[in-house]
């Protein structure tokens, strides 16, 4: 059993993205993970002023403290992005960088959508920069889904079989890293 914290970045009102991150909480509790769903929408952090380490300890806004507790007991990270223009949603980026050391030495996969054929990978492809710089290297294989409208349900439900399919890999692969960085760190961390 791994702690795994889900990043969702987009705030619309009419959001898609509720619906991936949805079927990745189903399929990390299956496999009998605890899942936390950061959902942006939902806790609504200010645009970035001050970062959680720069508040005197206990003394951030609520949110950001229970946030930052959350992330800090994570074993790995799920960032579920869409791609606007391109790039990540603002939403996403944004509630990422509130927080630093939480992050450290833990693996993170990239799940990303989009309404068109290429799944949010040209997203995905600059979110990894920013994730390997906060000291949460991606692991390989990516999790696109392309047609978002087309793929799942309300509820998350997959409504093309693949999906069932394609998510063994992905998951399979982040468990792996997740319980080698674990290991590692129980032998120390160089900071
Ligand atoms: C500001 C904005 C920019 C977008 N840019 C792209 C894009 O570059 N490539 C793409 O495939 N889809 C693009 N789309 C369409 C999104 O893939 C689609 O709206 C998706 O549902 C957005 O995720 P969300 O519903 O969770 O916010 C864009 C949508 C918005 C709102």
């Amino acid at each position: 059993m791994a702690k795994v914290v889900i990043f969702l970045g987009s705030v619309r009102h009419n959001r898609q993205g509720i619906k991936v991150a949805k079927f990745l909480e189903d399929k990390l509790k299956e496999r009998s993970h605890e899942v936390f769903l950061a959902d942006a929408q939902k806790y609504e952090l200010p645009l970035l002023d001050k970062m959680h380490k720069e508040y005197e300890e206990g003394k951030a806004p609520e949110v950001m403290e229970m946030l930052s507790k959350k992330i800090r007991g994570a074993d790995g990270f799920i960032m579920v992005t869409a791609e606007y223009n391109h790039g990540p949603p603002a939403g996403l980026k944004n509630m990422i960088d509130h927080f630093q050391s939480e992050y450290f030495f833990k693996p993170s996969a990239i799940a990303s959508y989009s309404d068109g054929s290429f799944g949010g990978v040209r997203a995905a492809i600059h979110l990894r920069a920013v994730l390997a710089e906060l000291g949460m290297p991606t692991i390989p294989t990516m999790f696109p889904v392309p047609k978002i409208k087309e793929a799942f349900d309300e509820d998350g439900k997959p409504l093309d079989e693949a999906y069932n399919r394609r998510i063994v890999k992905f998951l399979d692969e982040f468990e792996w890293y997740m319980e080698a960085f674990a290991n590692q760190r129980k032998k120390g961390t160089p900071y």
